[in-house]
Order: structure tokens, then C-alpha cells, then sequence
């Protein structure tokens, strides 16, 4: 057999193919085998049972609550996809948050949070953590005096999401992690809604990337899952603690299912994008609009630093209407016949919903003052947050003149 190209060598397009892919050593076969089995032998006395620093070096299949081979295979493409030592898989986006969380906090302990980012993420980090203890800032991280202002003797981690579920809002990763730095804190990043195809943010020296691969990742809306990819280190103290104690692992179903719905990451994100771009510019134009943010516009209020950090404008748009959003969303919801009113995103069919302001304030931001003046000058009353599909332009185009009239 020739020896395989290294993920290092190869182009970013190949490694969501084949990093980490090896043929199977018995049959040959090279599409990944799906290996249900949640344990291996082992010859007793030659391995160790310790979770603690779990760094799957001697035995790393004795117990699939560690990792599995099909889970492993999927760990060594994300590692290879963002460049990095390392990744752990986890059974959901928001396990992979909570492990993040969960391994680098203790009680006394300090956390940043982006003031904008994924609900779930935002609620558990300013819900759950508090009451173990762990003190927590959301913060505007695209202002840096307002973060160095946040940070405290106690901080440990800054958490960032770029661009920021539901507004695409973005935040510098290289400022950022300038001041993590400086600070000695460490720094992680949910880039769900880019993937690797759109930024890799280690290299802009975030030390954690977090994915949801529910989403554009697996992109096909079969399966959970979620990933913390980073350095070596980091990534065997949280396979300890958030796979090993806290049973947050991914299944290997799921893995195999996501490893597929990689190998076509970068040509469904590329035509994603460029329809996304198609759609924008058509929104743009529509009289019953009156905003739409895309990161690929030239009218982005971020545009130099979406230059910067973003290869593609990505498959997500967020547009505000002239009339009612609960009346166009009623429409939407009887008139699509190729989009769906739905929530998740970065599935390969369309998804639209609502993100109402005052129904997320409410239930989740709850922002005052100046927070919330910064929310309502990107989102006004709410954004329909779009996740752009794989279907023909013009049939995601009728469908969305149909509902906006
Ligand atoms: C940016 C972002 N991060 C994390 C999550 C959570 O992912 P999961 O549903 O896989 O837990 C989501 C879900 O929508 C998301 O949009």
C-alpha cells in the first residue's frame, strides 16, 4: 500500500476527504467502517484504566466512553480540517461548549462570553456556571477596550462565537486573542457557523475551536453531534472530563454518518455560499426588505475584517422586513414549497424561522442599556435567519418572492 500525504500536505478541499482516512487493514476497504463495538481485547497489565490525562497513547478503544475507532477517525479529519494537534467528538454542539466549560472553569473562576451567541450556549454559561460558582461577563467582544475592561485577576477563558448566531455580527480572532494572550487567559471560538472551508481560527491563535457538527459539518440534518478541536494538552484534559466522567461522547453511528457528510464539506459550503451571495443581492433589492446582513457584502459593517478572517461570505443570511415579521413568517410557513420554516441550520435543504427581539430577550440575552441598543442596531425588532441550501437559486428566489409578495 503507498504511503498516505500527510493532512499537513495536503490542500484544505482534500483533508476534509482524507485526513486521518486509512484503508482498512483487513478488507482493504476505503470508505470508513462503521465499528459499532463499544470495547476491544486487551492483554491484561498492558494498559492502564485512568481517565486522567486520557491520551489514547497505549489502548485507546478499551472503552468507547474514551473514544471508538469510527469516533477516532472522525477526531483525526477535524483535527486535520482545522490544522490542529487534536479534537475530541462529542454527542452534541452544546456538550462540546459544556466541556470546554466544564474542564477549564472551577468555582472562583472567571469566564467571558460573547454577548451574542448560540442560546444554548449563551444559557448555560450564564444560567448553569454561576451556580457552580464561576463568575461570568457577557461581553461585546468586537469592542476590545470593553473586553480588557472585563477581564479580572480570576479569568480563565474568553468565549467568542464568530460569525454569532442569529445576527452574523463578527468578531477579530487575531485582536482577540491578542489580549487572551496578553492576559494569559485562554481563548475559544464556536465557529459553527463558518467552517474550516471559511476560517480556521487557529491560526488566528484562538486556542479552542468548538463546532456543532449537527450543522454545516455532517450537513445533511441526520445526526448530533459537536467537537472541541485544539492543542494536545487541552484536548485530553477534556476528554477526561467531558467524555470520560461526564459521558458527553458521540456515538459511533453518528460519527460515521458525520465522517461522510464531510467529505463533501467544501463543494456544499462553496455552493452554499455562492448561493447565499445570489440570494442577498436579490433581498437587497426586494422592496419589503429593508436590511440584510451577509458577511460576503460589500455593505457588511464588518467588510475589511470579513476580508480578513473569512474565505466566503458562508451560507448564512439574516434580512429584516417592512411588514410584520409574525405576518410574513405566517405567510412563509403556507407558502414554501422548497424552503423550510424550521429551526437548526446548515442542513443541504433551506431553513428560515424568526429570531424575534423580544421573544430572545426574554428568554435569553435579557440585555439592558447599551447592550441591548447594540442588538436592536444590528437585529431592529428580529431577524429571519436564513440557512442557505443546496437547491437552484431561482427556486429558493420564487419561493421567498411568493412569501414576501
Ligand atoms: C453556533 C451554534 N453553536 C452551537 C449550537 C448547538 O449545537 P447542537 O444543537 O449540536 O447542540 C448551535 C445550534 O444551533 C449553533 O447554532
Amino acid at each position: 500500500m503507498s504511503a498516505k500525504l500527510p493532512p499537513a500536505q495536503m490542500h484544505p478541499a482534500t483533508r476534509a476527504l482524507d485526513a486521518g482516512l486509512v484503508p482498512d487493514p483487513v478488507t482493504g476497504a476505503i470508505a470508513p467502517t462503521l465499528v459499532a463495538s463499544v470495547n476491544n481485547t486487551f492483554t491484561p497489565g498492558s494498559a492502564g484504566f485512568s481517565a486522567e490525562g486520557a491520551d489514547l497513547t497505549e489502548q485507546p478503544f478499551l472503552y468507547a466512553r474514551w473514544t471508538n475507532p469510527t469516533v477516532r477517525a472522525l477526531e483525526e479529519r477535524l483535527a486535520g480540517l482545522e490544522g490542529a494537534e487534536d479534537a475530541l467528538a462529542t454527542a452534541t454542539g452544546v456538550a462540546a461548549a459544556a466541556a470546554v466549560f466544564l474542564t477549564l472553569l472551577k468555582a472562583g473562576d472567571h469566564l467571558i462570553v460573547s454577548e451574542v451567541c448560540y442560546a444554548g450556549v449563551y444559557e448555560l454559561a450564564t444560567r448553569i456556571l454561576p451556580d457552580l460558582g464561576i463568575a461570568v461577563t457577557p461581553c461585546d467582544l468586537t469592542d476590545p477596550a470593553a473586553v480588557r475592561a472585563a477581564l479580572r485577576p480570576t479569568t480563565r477563558l474568553i468565549h467568542a462565537e464568530t460569525p454569532c448566531n442569529p445576527i452574523l455580527r463578527l468578531t477579530d480572532l487575531a485582536a482577540l486573542s491578542h489580549i487572551a494572550r496578553e492576559a494569559g487567559v485562554l481563548l475559544s471560538v464556536d465557529s459553527t457557523l463558518a467552517t474550516p472551508v471559511i476560517t480556521r481560527p487557529l491560526d488566528h491563535g484562538v486556542d479552542l475551536v468548538i463546532h456543532s457538527l449537527t450543522k454545516f459539518m455532517n450537513g445533511h440534518g441526520d445526526a448530533l453531534g459537536g467537537a472541541v478541536i485544539g492543542r494536545k494538552d487541552l484536548i485530553s484534559r477534556l476528554r477526561s472530563r467531558a467524555g470520560v466522567y461526564l459521558g458527553a461522547t458521540l456515538s459511533a453511528q453518528n460519527a460515521w454518518l458525520i465522517l461522510r457528510g464531510l467529505d463533501t464539506l467544501f463543494p456544499r459550503l462553496r455552493t452554499a455560499s455562492d448561493t447565499a451571495g445570489q440570494l442577498a443581492n436579490w433581498l437587497k433589492s426586494h422592496p419589503a426588505v429593508t436590511r440584510v446582513t451577509w458577511p460576503g457584502a460589500e455593505d457588511h459593517p464588518q467588510r475589511d475584517l470579513a476580508q480578513r478572517q473569512m474565505a466566503l461570505g458562508g451560507a448564512m443570511i439574516a434580512f429584516q422586513t417592512r411588514e410584520a415579521p409574525a405576518t410574513v413568517a405566517a405567510r412563509m410557513a403556507a407558502r414554501f414549497r422548497v424552503i423550510h420554516y424550521a429551526f437548526s441550520l446548515g442542513h443541504q435543504r433551506s431553513i428560515c424561522v424568526h429570531i424575534g427581539t423580544e421573544e430572545i430577550q426574554r428568554s435569553t440575552f435579557r440585555m439592558e442599556g447599551a447592550a441591548l441598543q447594540r442588538w436592536t442596531d444590528w437585529a431592529g425588532e428580529g431577524v429571519f435567519r436564513l440557512s442557505v441550501g443546496l437547491e437552484d437559486p431561482a427556486d429558493l428566489i420564487a419561493d421567498l418572492s411568493c412569501a414576501l409578495e
